[in-house]
């Protein structure tokens, strides 16, 4: 599969209208086609007000026409990056298929109605380690962070409804420009990045590799 994208490369011609539809098509072949583990994974790097950059990976939990969607703990350092500087880039790495796509855009919180909608289709479990976990702060040992688990599970037997955590939510990644990126031979590989205009369309460009 890796080789066949490779020799078919990446043409303006093809390209889709939008790059959420591109990036579904893309998506839509990682996981169907390539059958890649966790193709939603993606490495979100943030940057706080002095500009300093921290990566991690995260989950893509939904994307359309109106942007990236992941969730986490607001108070995290990405949660407090994001709240000094909205700007962010979102990096798939799909290895196996020699492609990668960048998202490069602006976060902004997702409205608590959705947050609540998507908590609420969360394993029982993973609702209670949105609470029990202080995500990003140092901890003293192992025996607390299972301790105040122990503690909301009694608190919040299975089939009782949890709260969804004041301090956990959406992300809404909105693009400035996606870079669709294909491996080719010789190190001449394509590169096509849409940028978004004032109008709401799209301009397409070509990188050199
Ligand atoms: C495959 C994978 C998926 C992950 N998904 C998420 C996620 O969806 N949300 C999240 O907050 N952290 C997720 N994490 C954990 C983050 O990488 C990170 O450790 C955590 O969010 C704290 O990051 P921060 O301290 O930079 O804010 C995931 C880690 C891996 C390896």
């Amino acid at each position: 599969m890796r080789k066949q994208y490779r020799a078919e490369g990446l043409d303006e011609a093809d390209l889709a209208a939008t790059p959420v539809e591109q990036f579904a098509r893309w998506f839509k072949q990682a996981a169907a086609e390539a059958h890649l583990f966790e193709p939603n994974a993606m490495v979100v790097s943030t940057a706080d007000a002095q500009g300093r950059p921290s990566s991690r990976t995260v989950l893509l939990k939904h994307f359309d026409a109106h942007g990236f969607v992941f969730y986490t703990n607001y108070d995290s350092r990405k949660g407090r990056d994001l709240a000094e500087n909205p700007h962010v880039s979102l990096l798939f790495p799909w290895h196996p298929v020699g492609r990668q796509v960048l998202v490069r855009g602006v976060a902004r919180r997702t409205g608590r109605d959705e947050t609540a909608a998507y908590f609420r289709t969360r394993p029982h479990g993973s609702q209670l380690g949105a609470w029990a976990s202080v995500q990003s702060a140092v901890i003293t040992s192992r025996d607390d962070l299972d301790a105040s688990y122990a503690e909301l599970a009694a608190r919040y037997p299975e089939g009782e409804q949890v709260p969804v955590p004041p301090h956990w939510g959406g992300f809404r990644v909105v693009p400035e420009s996606v870079e669709f990126w294909q491996g080719r031979e010789n190190r001449l590989h394509d590169r096509l990045r849409y940028l978004a205009e004032a109008d709401g369309g799209w301009r397409v460009e070509r990188l050199s590799p």
